[in-house]
């Protein structure tokens, strides 16, 4: 393939990136934008593989052959896995990177040590500490995620851990600025690399043992950042000014989505990584003895079918019963007798951004339903029944008043001011923030104790008919 050909398809490539992330950003767009991605990565390979230096076809080949049996497996995982589906690739990501990087230190070293410019050194450094702390700072949260046995699901701290970690870091720059500036001085300077490279690992991993499984999300998309920027770093390594774009986009999409839901959580990044959130599980309302009011599904039913505007607050607790179709029944009885039925959708329910839009998209609810935080609120007040579904600090009135929660300044559903609530759960057990619900215990909230799953089930049941009097 004639270079013009491949710089004008790294230049489509490249468009189609940007577009591909552009069409995400809708749901209306979001599968369009799903394959312009595969396009755009399609076109890249391909013209790589074009490439005059590639003589060999196997060495392009096997890899490919090779990394379809994960890439399929990982397909394949179930919605609720998509988290630590995620995690995996940032870790295969830093991967590649970390390993191009070696490659290219030791190809050089030995074979063409001129081209060990200080630019090529400090984009291999920045490329091999992102890479393979990407690589093992992922696996851990993948981990964790998946609540693999012997990875502390609990953050996991000691005394001077902070000093511990950044001295493994601290350590890996300064070697990193000794090669900068020597890069095969003697005998010794790929000893140096490999310590470089060891730091990294254990750095990755020690930065993100001490963080609370629940804010793994977070983390692993600054993680994607990182192998964002190492991507970047390896495109001047290899003089690839698409790894160089599509690293950038990558680092920025990651970076911009940790801010918005730190931003949503009203918490710093300096928080999420440092601040062990969730180690410390205070129950506020201990020795308060605040009652909850049970009630009948028969009874909320009664309540709904008298009501002209319904909201629903879905949370982690319907992705965990998996009970998005029976809600999509629960909204299709709505709408047959002539209620108005939206669902509010805060921007950090369950446990990963989008995750309620995906579930209620799985159950084909119209995206015009599907209304965001700030546009809902307004109407909260209209609300005959607030329905929320497995949601907990999401709609905790204490945000907006408790200076002492761990969730105060984080933006809420306005749940409370709807005129009446039915709030299903399965005990009385605390959400994330590990605290109780002020919203619970409000004169106006009623308590429909059981599955999500099960108890819209039930509801649906009483609503269309058949458990009606
Ligand atoms: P949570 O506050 O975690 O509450 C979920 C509730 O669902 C729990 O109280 C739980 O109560 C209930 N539940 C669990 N399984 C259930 C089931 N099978 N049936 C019925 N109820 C069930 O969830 P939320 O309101 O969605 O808030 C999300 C939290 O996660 C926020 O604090 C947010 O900051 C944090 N977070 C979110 C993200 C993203 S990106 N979404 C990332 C990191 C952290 P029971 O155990 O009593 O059933």
């Amino acid at each position: 393939m004639s270079r013009y050909v491949i710089e004008v398809a790294y230049l489509l490539s490249t468009a189609l990136f940007i577009l591909s992330l552009h069409w995400m950003s809708d749901p209306k767009t979001a599968r369009r934008g799903v394959h312009g991605g595969v396009a755009a990565m399609l076109v890249a390979v391909l013209a790589t593989w074009g490439k005059p230096e590639v003589v060999n076809h196997l060495w392009v080949i096997i890899p490919i052959a090779l990394a379809i049996i994960p890439g399929v497996w990982l397909s394949m995982v179930p919605l609720t896995a998509v988290p630590q589906r995620t995690a995996l690739s940032h870790a295969f990501g830093g991967l590649a990177a970390g390993l191009v990087g070696t490659a290219k230190y030791f190809y050089w070293i030995s074979h063409e040590p001129e081209m060990l410019t200080a630019f090529r050194m400090t984009a291999i450094i920045l490329e091999v500490i992102l890479g393979y702390l990407t690589l093992t700072g992922s696996l851990i949260a993948a981990g964790k995620l998946q609540e693999v046995k012997w990875i502390p699901q609990r953050p996991w701290v000691y005394k001077g851990q902070n000093f511990v970690n950044f001295s493994a870091f601290g350590l890996a720059i300064i070697l990193g600025t000794v090669l900068v500036c020597a890069p095969s001085m003697s005998f010794l300077s790929p000893f140096l690399f490999v310590v470089i490279i060891l730091m990294s690992l254990a750095f990755g991993g020690m930065l993100v043992l001490p963080i609370g499984g629940a804010d793994m999300p977070t983390v692993i998309s600054i993680l994607n950042s990182y192998a964002g920027l190492s991507a970047v770093a390896m495109g001047f390594v290899l003089d690839n000014k698409l790894l160089i774009t599509a690293g950038a986009l990558d680092g920025s999409s990651g970076l911009i989505l940790s801010i918005i839901m730190c931003k949503a959580m009203n918490r710093s990044f300096f928080n999420v990584l440092f601040g062990a959130f969730g180690q410390v599980q205070q129950k506020k309302a201990e020795g308060e003895q605040q009652s909850y009011k049970p009630e009948t599904v028969e009874g909320a039913a009664q309540i709904i079918e008298q009501a002209s505007m319904v909201v629903i607050v879905p949370g982690y607790g319907m992705a965990v019963a998996q009970a998005q179709h029976k809600v999509r029944e629960l909204y299709d009885q709505l709408k047959k007798r002539g209620i108005a039925c939206k669902f509010a959708i805060h921007p950090v329910a369950g446990r990963m951004p989008g995750h309620m839009n995906v579930l209620l998209a799985e159950a084909e609810i119209p995206y015009d339903d599907l209304v965001e935080m700030d546009s809902i609120n307004p109407d909260m007040p209209q609300a005959d029944v607030c329905l929320v579904l497995g949601a907990n600090d999401v709609v905790n009135p204490a945000a907006r008043h408790d200076k002492g929660s761990p969730i105060y300044g984080m933006p809420i559903i306005d749940a409370d001011r709807a005129k009446a609530v039915f709030a299903i759960k399965r005990s009385k057990n605390p959400g994330f923030a590990g605290i109780d619900n002020e919203l619970y215990f409000m004169d106006k909230t009623f308590m429909l104790f059981g599955d999500a799953k099960a108890v819209v089930g039930e509801l649906v049941k009483q609503l269309s008919g058949s458990g009606m009097h």
